[in-house]
């Protein structure tokens, strides 16, 4: 039971201007807000950055970083007495290997390498003005929120965030509520293995993001906006910030909040439980955000991708958009790492194929064997399936998914067997517990890998029962695909799992 008056929001924020969970942080924390020391405890203890405090140099273990050497990374810092723990990803794949240094700065030792943080060019352009006057914010008020919404609607613009779902739908359900108070969040959580590209547009494009925010915000009626953004984002955080204080923000509150290091707050619910100072375990659906969200109330949560396509849309229309596409409506920021000349972010249309994208990126490493197409999630495909259009529909018929377009290559050299315990070591980190099918069969998982690795030839027979029973029994996305890394490979390399 919340003690009356208790300020439950703060609790994270508080945790991390008193440096994590620290001896007596707790006990500090519940008499500043009136939440029990317990609960403060409880909530610490879910999240990496503040758990665990004390200066240390944090080093990625991704799919991109661990092909790259992030392994004997650690074991160099070991050797050299350097503090220093794992973490799961960074969101720096085209810099891999990486860490973060103790004040959460980036620390790339890759040799490869796209654009740098400085350099002001990247093959982005999703055609928007990086404007702080806002034009398309003005000509959404000159058309009003019907013809905005019909341009959406027009524009087939499905959320970049992961799951595709039409824009429009969501806009529309939050702008039906009849609630007083609504929100707009904006999930910039990125924190997916292979993924970086909201990174890039946060760091760049900023205003665009900002721009799509305020008229998804005017549009639904949210008096308050919130932007999520994970902690270990700080050159882009910097950024945003500058964009923020460049804008007039009339009656909207823009709120920024960090995230502190858990992957599944990247889910909807979970970042919603985040903001309101829990553990980030997601909430069952339904009511959905756009029913009850923050705080209860409506809530329009979108991807930064998202948002920062519709300053275009309302002023090219929507018709426009859907051309820049392929086999799917709009251009489409894909982010490829691995064994490619240039890893970074390409902006290409909807449902270009792999041979293309890394044609962008200065051609294979090495001889190409396999390829995630869409971060973790996605799991692996042989590359006679190169020719599959990267986008939502396609992917999802060879039994995969476009997911964040964090599209990770390699090569002949590299170990099927080592890539899919990459994987299932991420998921076994980042589930958040709650459901036993997830909990449970992520650890069998990795165990059964670990066994089969050590030469017992039967330890993956029953993987295929256990990922079913992940699917069917657990709450949110993670649970019901984290299982696909290790049975995409059996299926497609029973050569080296089989
Ligand atoms: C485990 C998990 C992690 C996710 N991580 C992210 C993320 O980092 N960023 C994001 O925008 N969506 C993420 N999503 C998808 C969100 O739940 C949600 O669908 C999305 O933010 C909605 O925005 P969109 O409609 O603009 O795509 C994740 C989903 C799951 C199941
Ligand atoms: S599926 Fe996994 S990550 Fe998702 S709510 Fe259940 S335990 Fe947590």
């Amino acid at each position: 039971m919340e003690r009356k008056g208790a300020q439950r929001h703060r609790v994270l924020e508080l945790l991390e201007e008193h440096g994590g969970l620290a001896p007596g942080v707790a006990k500090r924390i519940e008499a500043e807000t009136g939440v029990p020391e317990a609960d403060i405890y409880g909530v610490a203890t879910f999240y990496t950055l503040v758990a665990r405090p004390g200066a240390k140099t944090r080093v990625c273990q991704g799919l991109s970083c661990m092909m790259a050497g992030a392994a004997e990374k650690l074991a160099e810092l070991e050797a050299a007495g350097v503090p220093h723990e794992a973490v799961s990803c960074l969101g720096q794949c085209d810099r891999a290997p990486v860490a973060v240094d103790a004040d959460l700065e980036l620390v790339a030792w890759g040799p490869r390498g796209g654009v740098s943080p400085d350099d002001s060019e990247l093959p982005m352009n999703l055609a928007g003005t990086d404007d702080p006057s806002w034009p398309a914010l003005a000509r959404a008020k000159v058309l009003g929120r019907d013809a905005v919404l019909a341009e959406l609607k027009a524009s087939g613009l499905q959320g970049r965030g992961g799951a595709g779902f039409p824009a429009h739908f969501k806009w529309d359900a939050v702008r039906r509520e009849a609630a007083e108070t609504k929100y707009v969040v904006v999930n910039a959580d990125e924190g997916e293995p292979g993924t970086f590209k909201d990174r890039e547009v946060m760091l760049r494009r900023p205003h665009l993001m900002l721009e799509g925010m305020a008229i998804a915000a005017w549009l639904v009626g949210a008096s308050d906006a919130y932007i999520y953004i994970r902690g270990e984002f700080t050159r882009p955080l910097r950024q945003l910030r500058a964009a923020i204080a460049e804008a007039d923000w009339g009656d909207l509150r823009v709120h920024v909040v960090t995230g502190h290091g858990a992957y599944i707050c990247g889910e909807e619910t979970a970042l919603l439980e985040a903001l309101e100072g829990r553990r980030g375990m997601p909430r069952l659906k339904p009511p959905y955000p756009t029913q009850q969200g923050l705080w209860g109330k409506p809530t329009l949560m979108n991807n930064v991708e998202t948002l920062a396509c519709v300053p275009a849309i309302v002023h090219r229309g929507g018709a426009w958009f859907k051309d820049q596409g392929r086999t799917e409506p709009g251009s489409k920021l894909y982010c490829i790492s691995g064994d490619v000349e240039r890893p970074g972010v390409y902006e290409l249309p909807l449902g270009a194929t792999l041979d293309e994208l890394v044609e962008a990126a200065g051609g294979y490493v090495g001889t190409p064997k396999a390829f995630s197409p869409g971060g973790a999630s996605s799991g692996f495909l042989p590359m006679s399936l190169r020719d599959t259009p990267l986008d939502f529909g396609h992917l999802a018929k060879v039994g995969s998914m476009l997911g964040s377009a964090g599209v990770v290559v390699l090569s002949e050299a590299v170990s099927m067997v080592d890539a899919a315990k990459w994987q299932a070591v991420f998921f076994e980190d980042e589930s958040c517990g709650q459901c036993a099918p997830c909990r449970i069969g992520c650890r069998m998982q990795r165990q059964a890998l670990d066994r089969f690795r050590e030469g017992d030839a039967k330890a993956l027979a029953n993987v295929e029962a256990v990922a079913w029973e992940m699917d069917q029994g657990s709450i949110c996305g993670l649970g019901m695909v984290a299982s696909l890394p290790l049975t995409s490979a059996m299926k497609h390399f029973p050569d080296e799992l089989g």
